[in-house]
C-alpha cells in the first residue's frame, strides 16, 4: 500500500481528517494545501451538469474530472468515485477500477455499499487499488433523501456493513447521514478512519461537497454549513462587469493593445 494511504490510517485518533470534493483544476490546487483527501465525487453531475441525482454518471465523466483534479494535487490523496452500475460484479469492478486508476493516476477509488458488495471491494483491493467504502445514505442506491440508521435493526445492519467493509480491505469509510450515536459506535469499532458527512464529529474526519460549503450549489441541508457565500461574491463581480461594459469603462486603456 502506498505511503500516503498508510499515513491516513495512522492519523486515526490523532487529529480529524480534512476532506472535500473537487471536480476541477482551480479548486484542486487550493484544496491541496488544506485537505488530507480530495474526492472527485460523482456529485460532479448534480453540482456541475444539472442532473437530479447520481444514477446516470458515466465513467468517462469521472475520468475526465479525475485527470483534471489529480494532476493538480501534490500532497492530498485523490479518491475517485466509481459510478453507479460500474461495479456490479467482480470482473467488471476490477476492469473499471483499473481503468480509472490507470487513466487518472488517482490514489484510490470509492464504492457505495448496497448492503452486499463486500466481495467487490475485496476484489479491487486484491488488484492493488486502495478502496474507500461508503455507507448510510448512499445516493447511488436511493431515490429520496432519508436519514439512515434510525431503527435499532438498521443500526445493527450498518455496524455489520462497516465491519465487513473493513474486513474487505477498505482503507477508510464515508458515513453519510446517519445518527450521531451510530457514527460514534462505528468509529469506535473500526480501525480504519470514518469520514462523516451529516454523521457528527464523532467521526475521524469530515467531508462536504465543496460547492455546498462555498454557497454555490443552492443545496443546503442541515448537515451543510456555508463557510462563505460565494454566490453573492460572484454576483457582485458580474454586476460590476455589466456596469463597466455598459458605461464603456471596460475595457480601459490598460486592457487594450
Ligand atoms: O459524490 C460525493 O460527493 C460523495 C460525498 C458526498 C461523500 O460521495
Amino acid at each position: 500500500m502506498k505511503q500516503k494511504i498508510i499515513n491516513i490510517l495512522k492519523k486515526k485518533n490523532i487529529r480529524p481528517l480534512v476532506c472535500l470534493t473537487a471536480y476541477s483544476k482551480p479548486i484542486a490546487k487550493i484544496l491541496d494545501n488544506y485537505c488530507d483527501i480530495v474526492l472527485v465525487g460523482d456529485s460532479v453531475v448534480t453540482a456541475m451538469y444539472g442532473m437530479r441525482n447520481t444514477h446516470n454518471v458515466n465513467i468517462d465523466t469521472m475520468i475526465r474530472h479525475g485527470i483534471s483534479v489529480k494532476s493538480n494535487l501534490k500532497k492530498a490523496i485523490c479518491v475517485i468515485d466509481m459510478p453507479h452500475k460500474t461495479y456490479q460484479n467482480t470482473k467488471q469492478a476490477q476492469k473499471n477500477a483499473n481503468l480509472i486508476f490507470k487513466k487518472t493516476k488517482c490514489d484510490a477509488v470509492k464504492i457505495e455499499c448496497n448492503g452486499k458488495n463486500f466481495d467487490i471491494i475485496k476484489s479491487i483491493v486484491d488488484t492493488g487499488i486502495p478502496v474507500m467504502g461508503h455507507i448510510g445514505f448512499t445516493p447511488q442506491y436511493f431515490k429520496k433523501f432519508k436519514i439512515q440508521g434510525v431503527l435499532e435493526k438498521d443500526q445493527i445492519k450498518l455496524i455489520e456493513q462497516s465491519i465487513q467493509i473493513e474486513a474487505a480491505g477498505a482503507f477508510s469509510i464515508v458515513l453519510e447521514c446517519i445518527k450521531s450515536s451510530l457514527a460514534k459506535k462505528i468509529t469506535k469499532k473500526l480501525k480504519i478512519p470514518t469520514i462523516g458527512i451529516g454523521a457528527s464529529n464523532y467521526c475521524d474526519g469530515q467531508i462536504l461537497v465543496t460547492d455546498d460549503m462555498l454557497g454555490l450549489s443552492g443545496f443546503y441541508p442541515l448537515f451543510v454549513r456555508k463557510f462563505v457565500k460565494l454566490d453573492n461574491i460572484i454576483e457582485k463581480g458580474i454586476q460590476k462587469y455589466k456596469k463597466a461594459v455598459l458605461n464603456k469603462s471596460f475595457p480601459s486603456k490598460k486592457n487594450i493593445f
